[in-house]
């Protein structure tokens, strides 16, 4: 009786669909889900409309499975299942259970609005960068995580720097990182982009875990893609290449996407009228002299990556520029050339009709080494907030004409900094 006991207790653990994620697809009305087991079985994700009026039946779709090897010294074999969730009504909630055979999870619930549904009412979106498992990290998530459960956050974007990294121990730092996640992943959609702590083996364990938009110039890399959510257009790059220097070719084909891309989104205004991007690494950060990290961040790999983008944000008139990389909390003003350039209304805390991207630095997640000096001398041309405290920040989209940042301190559990960001006339930056 004792062995039948363990014997079961055992092929369950083998068996229990672990580190559950949801991300958007490409597709408005869609939710992709995936998860993991030690062992391969029949993988199905069972899901119903939840608080709304639409019939409550569950529906059962089958999941796609990959075996997949996480190891970097020995084979470590694992089994990866995707499922997508389609015909999302922006009106629901979502019940959704995922099962392996005979072992099945909990109930989680996500909201059914997706990129591509009409949004017009105010929403959030949690950001950041450089995250981690280590013990910061996890004092960020646990803030996230009460936010999320009090404030109404339609996704989450990571702006790379991960897991550091998530194919270390043989893959197992990625396991850790997406077990600590799941309070949030569960029930939101967690989108990411590579960083460099990203792109080891050409991204491998990055593709492993997360599945993102795809397009056609992409090639179903998911490294770079874009999202109408509301009242904003979101674009989220790799810039990894551009510090590469045999990735030419990656190089071309996303610039070559992103001027399409900003070129619709910019027929697409009178809908749509923000513009944000989103990546890992920053164009502007406060230079310490004395560090050699902020020299290679904030001089060296920033100056490669602004000749690369700048003048094609600027021209396409790009609202606001979030980054991560460098471990602090840096807030900057509209900005072309190094210049700070004044909009209508240029004060402390708002900027009414810039006439250059507005740039956030916010990758003080809870990295895994020591923070970036606080000692750092502000740049007075165009910073306009620094911080050192371990946090994330938040986005709202309040209405057509005005978005508004927050940055939160995990350290303190206090909102430390805010912009309003307004646009009036439709007017778009420079
Ligand atoms: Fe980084």
């Amino acid at each position: 009786m004792i062995l039948i006991v363990f014997l079961i207790s055992q092929s369950s653990a083998l068996f229990t669909p672990m580190q559950v994620h949801l991300s958007w697809t490409e597709k408005s009305s869609e939710m992709c889900v995936m998860w993991q087991s030690r062992m391969s079985g029949e993988a199905k994700i069972s899901y119903r409309p939840y608080l709304c009026k639409q019939n409550f039946d569950w529906k059962t779709i089958n999941a796609q499975t990959s075996r997949i090897d996480f190891g970097t010294e020995m084979p470590r074999y694992s089994y990866i299942h995707t499922a997508i969730m389609t015909d999302l009504q922006a009106d629901c909630y979502y019940e959704y259970t995922v099962g392996i055979g005979y072992f099945w999870t909990e109930s989680f619930v996500f909201s059914g609005r997706t990129p591509g549904h009409d949004i017009n009412t105010s929403y959030k979106m949690m950001i950041f960068g450089d995250l981690g498992t280590h013990y910061h990290g996890q004092k960020s998530l646990n803030l996230m995580k009460t936010m999320t459960e009090t404030q109404e956050i339609l996704g989450i974007m990571h702006m790379g720097d991960i897991g550091y990294n998530l194919e270390y121990d043989q893959g197992l730092i990625g396991d850790k990182f997406l077990d600590m996640i799941k309070p949030i992943a569960t029930t939101h959609a967690y989108m990411t982009m590579p960083g460099n702590h990203e792109q080891a083996n050409n991204f491998t364990a990055y593709k492993q875990r997360f599945l993102m938009p795809r397009n056609e110039a992409s090639q179903n890399s998911s490294y770079f893609y874009s999202l109408n959510i509301g009242h904003v257009h979101y674009i989220c790059l790799n810039t990894n290449p551009f510090l590469i220097i045999e990735q030419k070719s990656e190089r071309k084909t996303m610039i070559n996407w992103l001027k399409d891309d900003l070129f619709k989104a910019n027929n697409n205004r009178n809908n749509v009228p923000w513009i944000i991007i989103l990546h890992h690494h920053t164009f502007y950060c406060t230079l310490n002299p004395n560090m050699e990290m902020s020299r290679k961040d904030c001089e060296v790999q920033a100056e490669i990556i602004r000749n690369a983008l700048e003048d094609i944000y600027y021209e396409n008139k790009v609202d606001l520029v979030l980054a991560g990389h460098v471990h602090r909390y840096e807030r900057q003003a509209s900005i072309y050339k190094n210049q700070t350039i004044l909009g209508d209304v240029d004060e402390q805390n708002k900027h009414v009709n810039a006439k250059a991207p507005i740039y956030i630095v916010s990758g003080s997640a809870g990295n895994r080494s020591n923070k970036n000096d606080p000692s750092s001398p502000y740049n007075y041309l165009w910073t306009r907030f620094v911080s050192d405290d371990f946090g994330f920040g938040m986005l709202t989209m309040i209405n057509k004409t005005t978005l508004l940042w927050e940055q939160f301190s995990s350290e303190s559990d206090k909102m430390i900094d805010y912009v309003y960001i307004i646009k009036q006339n439709n007017q778009t930056s420079s």
